[in-house]
């Protein structure tokens, strides 16, 4: 990262009138919660029986194995005591401050909400919301849910609680992909940051951009490398505190 890319992503947010935050889980990482595709991602090992962590975040898992998905889902998504971390925090800066329009984010553990984003569109939902599978369809907080039984039923009805999360297997909400996609489209400047954009049709979100300031921020290479504007190989975490600081002071 040079000083240079960190000028340069500067004075597009500082110019930006609809700029649009993309990102997914290495925007987290700096908070202590694994990414996925890393090294020392969670798809990196096989989960508990050797099932691969993609069945256990599965539709067919939860209804099939609720008892495995719900073990694995508490082991390795829900982070209850993360806290937001630079990225996090820079972000809800902007948004504040008025150099930023929404975030679009593929992570589902409402940290951007906890730094005090506002326009937050989650494409694959969050962990912090559930909702009973009976007729009511009641709602809960992550923090309503008991840690047992295992598999949470809705002291109402007795139907399974699941997350408000997308699995393998389920589509995303139309309303949210409708809103990500306008934000995308309306961006000025959009800044791409801790996704490896292998996972669709969340990364088929970026080709809805028409503007001409598109700034990639990951460690490793990205597919979208070679059609952005800007790429920075550094943690987002670091690269925004940076940027928030020539901004802001
Ligand atoms: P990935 O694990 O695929 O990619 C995370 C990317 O962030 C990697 O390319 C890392 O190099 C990079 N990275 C890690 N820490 C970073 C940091 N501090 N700064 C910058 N970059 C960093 O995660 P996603 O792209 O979010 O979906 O994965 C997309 C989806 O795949 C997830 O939402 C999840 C998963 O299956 C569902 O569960 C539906």
């Amino acid at each position: 990262m040079t000083s240079r890319d960190i000028d340069t992503l500067t004075s597009w947010l500082d110019d930006a009138r609809a700029a649009v935050f993309f990102g997914g889980a290495g925007v987290s990482t700096a908070s202590g919660i694994p990414d996925f595709r890393s090294a020392a991602g969670l798809y990196a090992s096989q989960g508990p029986g050797g099932r691969a962590p993609e069945y256990l975040l599965s539709h067919d898992c939860l209804m099939d194995q609720p008892a495995e998905f719900f073990a694995f889902h508490r082991a390795n998504l829900v982070h209850p005591d993360a806290q937001p971390n630079p990225a996090h925090t820079g972000l809800a800066e902007l948004e504040a401050r008025g150099r930023l329009v929404a975030v679009v984010t593929q992570n589902i553990d409402g940290l951007h909400q906890k730094a005090g984003s506002r326009v937050v569109h989650e494409l694959h939902g969050s962990v912090e919301r559930n909702h009973c599978l009976g007729r009511g369809r009641h709602r809960f907080t992550l923090a309503q849910i008991p840690e047992e039984p295992v598999v949470p039923s809705c002291p109402q009805c007795g139907a399974m609680i699941r997350p408000d999360v997308v699995l393998y297997g389920e589509a995303l909400d139309e309303g949210v992909v409708a809103a990500s996609v306008a934000a995308v489209q309306h961006a000025d400047v959009l800044l791409v940051g801790g996704t490896s954009l292998n996972v669709y049709p969340a990364a088929g979100l970026l080709h809805y951009y028409r503007g001409g300031r598109l700034a990639v921020v990951n460690l490793s290479e990205t597919p979208m490398d070679h059609q952005a504007d800007l790429v920075i190989h550094a943690p987002i975490d670091e690269v925004l505190a940076q940027v928030c600081r020539r901004l802001f002071g």
